[in-house]
């Protein structure tokens, strides 16, 4: 268990790298802020955690998470308003998630307001590494992994938490590209397709560059059993606008990650009466809407991803033009007003960004 009373050791480096870095032209996660956050869990407690100047970890070679998979990720922006306040994106539900993720995965969890407490502070500590620019953030990753040193099958007894942040520019620079995948599957029933977890990723490399190589940016999973129903994309979740309708796949089937962004999108069209279905979606379904013309937006969602367009869906031997980006009023109106949320443009009705 955590302390009562969470205190955080802060040690500041001593050499910031802020000066060596080009806000005007920033990629996506290769630039990472001067400091991390690191919390070891040891003899059934999380110990202080720690501040300190980012760097490299040392491990030892049997680190169990490096053999058996016990590893687990989340991700989040942080941002910039006008008057200089950062704010961060629903950091509450990044906790829940990451909470389910290591109950999953058999790893101690850390309670949600400890969570998001860690993460304020390590922004908090960077916070001149927030970017201003317009569209860029400051990317949160916090992740925690097995470190016991043991050659076995069983839940490793230690573990490590760490934060560390990267001033971002867009993932995506170009409207997508997807694949519809009717062979290889990222997640099946009863399996783990629910948690962020690290064996996900690496799992959907070697299809997903089967897809790159005919010039899709990603796939769009199907279900495992039939490979009939859309499940999500790559690196976010899908939504597709049919008949005015924002259709996107239910996450009953517990195959599914439960997006913070796409959560966010649903719940700012419900708000503003757009109708909206959380079902089971055919790829039978999406192929004639496209065809049609009943389809008139498909986008992905993610906080990495944030709203991203798709404009061409292979399906089989078939590649499915979708409909010009001008048209897309829906996911257009969302996409701005959640970067004016984001960015404290507008008024944060929901209650969704924490002022760090
Ligand atoms: C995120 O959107 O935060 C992810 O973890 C996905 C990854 C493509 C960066």
């Amino acid at each position: 268990m955590l302390p009562e009373t969470l205190s955080i050791k802060v040690t500041p480096t001593a050499h910031s790298r802020i000066g060596e870095v080009d806000f005007e032209n920033l990629p996506f996660g290769r630039i990472f802020s001067d400091h991390m956050l690191v919390m070891d869990y040891r003899d059934g407690e999380w110990q202080q955690p720690e501040i300190m100047a980012f760097g490299n970890l040392s491990l030892h070679p049997a680190t169990s998470a490096i053999h058996y998979g016990q590893s687990i990720f989340e991700g989040m922006k942080a941002n910039k308003a006008e008057d200089g306040e950062i704010l961060i994106f629903r950091p509450d539900m990044n906790a829940h998630r990451f909470k389910e993720s290591c109950e999953r995965m058999c790893m101690p969890t850390i309670p949600d307001d400890v969570f998001i407490e860690l993460v304020r502070k390590i922004v908090e500590v960077d916070k001149n590494w927030v970017p201003s620019k317009e569209g860029d953030s400051l990317y949160i990753r916090p992740y925690m992994f097995a470190t016991d040193d043991f050659i076995g099958i069983k839940p490793s007894e230690t573990y490590k938490f760490v934060i560390f942040t990267c001033p971002v520019g867009a993932y995506y620079s170009e409207p997508v590209n997807v694949k519809i995948e009717e062979f290889y599957t990222r997640a099946s029933a009863g399996g783990v397709g629910r948690a962020k977890t690290a064996g996900n990723y690496g799992a959907a490399l070697f299809p997903a560059k089967q897809g790159q190589l005919k010039g899709f940016h990603q796939l769009v999973w199907t279900d495992s059993k039939e490979h009939k129903y859309i499940e999500e994309s790559g690196t976010m979740n899908i939504v597709f606008v049919i008949n005015g309708v924002l259709v996107t796949p239910s996450e009953e089937t517990d195959t599914i990650l439960r997006g913070v962004t796409k959560r966010s999108v649903i719940e700012v069209a419900q708000s503003w009466g757009i109708p909206v279905e959380e079902r089971k979606v055919s790829v039978e379904e999406i192929v004639n809407a496209i065809k049609d013309g009943s389809l008139t937006d498909a986008f992905g969602a993610g906080t990495a991803a944030t709203i991203a367009p798709i404009v061409k869906i292979g399906f089989r031997d078939e590649v499915l033009n979708l409909p010009p980006l001008e048209g897309r009023e829906i996911s257009i109106k969302i996409k701005n007003y959640l970067d004016d949320l984001k960015g404290g443009k507008v008024e944060d009705t929901h209650g969704w960004c924490l002022h760090v």
